[in-house]
């Protein structure tokens, strides 16, 4: 490529003029990120779903940087996914490295930020020999969870750390919507705004773009397209579209179910190993989730049918999910996100659902190191008498079997608590669990 190209490129993507909009900052993330830019010598790979925010968090890391002093010749912003860039391989990668030395001189080691990197093929050999000779200090970003290759990827093993970036928390998505919680007395003084926004949290989902927009549906229809052709079929060279696009409906209809490869495979007329290779893909573009049983056997875990969970329940609604009837599923898969993001902050969480041989059954298990801490059982309505005698009777079970003592049932509204032989349950509603939670991780 010309190097007045790549310079005209690299002009629009940097912040050497401090133009760049680095929209609301989400300090969980920029705070994580910092400590490890600043406290380690290492590669830092940035990895999440589509649109969750992955470029705005580097264009506010490289912001920040500037802040405290770094000269902004010293930070270079490349992003691979600008269609002018072309062709995307290693070579790519050096003529962009001489052009920004060559044009910006920068004056210390700089900080190199390369963004949706899986783009250029090969990219796992510059990087390490940029590393090893301590020529710059390395950002990278991908929206796949297996960012480096099966073939290189070992080129950087135990040189990277990781961020996982998620879509807006609860938290989150109160501060991008402008309300401010602070403290416990903040969340009853504006409880019905609160409530208000957990609703929408529930029908339009936690997409950052999709929580400031107006034109919510429209937009998510939009990444459901970009997901569908440029994730998964162009990466993963997919030619059977139709059974694609069925399989990611089937399952964005049944979040929060119990799934098997075979029922999938039967109800949609398609072969097993399809749906299994699908459901791989699917998993690491971080469209869905698949929950294990727990089990103290590992054999049992792994034969026993998969709860599924999507990332958004935005998509789920906007491919035709009836939101009204559901609701007690949508607000399952948003705890089931909740704690997705504690497990991205704290690695040593594990996260099962539970069920015993009479079918009785228990949404969440919550394992930390080899403890199981917590269980949760999420009821949206509990008022019927009967309703929550059933769900106390399979808790109780639960607890007994896992011996814990504590757990919870998250609720639309019900507050209380329930002791038995022992045994103590907490209804909480969801609007201040997902607070309380999400405060405990620092936000
Ligand atoms: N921190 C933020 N503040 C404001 N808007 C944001 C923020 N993060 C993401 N967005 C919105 O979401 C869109 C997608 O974010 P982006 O960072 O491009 O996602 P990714 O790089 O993960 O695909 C952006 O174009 C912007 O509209
Ligand atoms: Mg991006």
């Amino acid at each position: 490529m010309d190097k007045n190209e790549i310079l005209a490129i690299l002009k629009d993507w940097n912040d050497w003029e401090g133009q760049q909009d680095i929209g609301t900052i989400r300090s969980v993330y920029l705070n994580r990120l910092e400590a490890f830019i600043t406290g380690s010598n290492q590669i830092i790979t940035i990895t999440g779903p589509r649109r969750a925010g992955k470029s705005y968090l580097m264009r506010q890391m490289a912001r920040r940087l500037s802040d405290k002093g770094v000269r902004r010749e010293n930070i270079l912003f490349v992003n691979f996914e600008d269609p002018r860039f072309t062709p995307l391989d290693t070579k790519l990668l050096a003529q962009v490295y001489d052009v920004y030395k060559g044009f910006l001189s920068p004056t210390d080691t700089p900080y190199i930020f390369l963004d949706e990197i899986q783009e250029v093929a090969g990219w796992e050999k510059w990087v390490r020999t940029m590393h090893e000779l301590k020529k710059a200090k390395i950002i990278v970003s991908g929206s796949n969870a297996h960012l480096l290759s099966r073939e290189l990827g070992t080129l950087l093993t135990g040189r990277h750390l990781d961020l996982t970036v998620f879509p807006l928390s609860f938290a989150e998505y109160l501060l991008f919507n402008k309300v401010e919680v602070k403290s416990a007395f903040d969340i009853v003084g504006k409880e019905a705004e609160i409530d208000g926004l957990l609703y929408k949290y529930i029908e339009a989902g936690s997409f950052p773009e999709v929580a400031l927009s107006v034109k919510k549906t429209e937009v998510l229809l939009n990444y459901f397209d970009d997901l569908l052709t440029k994730d998964l079929l162009k990466r993963f060279r997919v030619r059977k579209t139709p059974a694609m696009k069925a399989l990611i409906k089937y399952y964005l209809s049944n979040a929060s179910n119990l799934v098997t490869f075979t029922s999938a495979g039967k109800s949609l007329q398609v072969h097993t190993n399809t749906i299994e290779r699908f459901s791989g893909y699917f998993e690491d573009v971080y469209l869905i989730f698949l929950l294990k049983r727990f089990s103290y056997k590992v054999k049992e875990q792994e034969k026993s049918p998969r709860k599924i969970y999507a990332i958004d329940t935005g998509l789920c609604n906007s491919l035709g999910f009836r939101f009204s009837e559901n609701i007690g599923r949508l607000a399952e898969n948003i705890v089931f996100l909740a704690l997705k993001r504690k497990q991205i902050l704290d690695p040593q969480v594990e996260l099962f659902y539970w069920k015993d041989t009479q079918h009785r059954e228990v949404d969440f298990v919550i394992k930390h190191g080899l403890k199981v801490t917590s269980m949760i059982q999420v009821c949206w309505n509990i008022r019927d008498e009967k309703t929550k005698a059933r769900e106390l009777r399979s808790l109780h079970k639960g607890m007994k079997d896992l011996n814990i003592t504590d757990a919870a049932i998250i609720t639309d509204a019900t507050e209380g608590e329930e002791k038995l032989n022992g045994y103590t349950v907490k209804m909480v509603p969801l609007r201040k669990w997902l607070l309380a939670e999400e405060s405990a991780i620092g936000l």
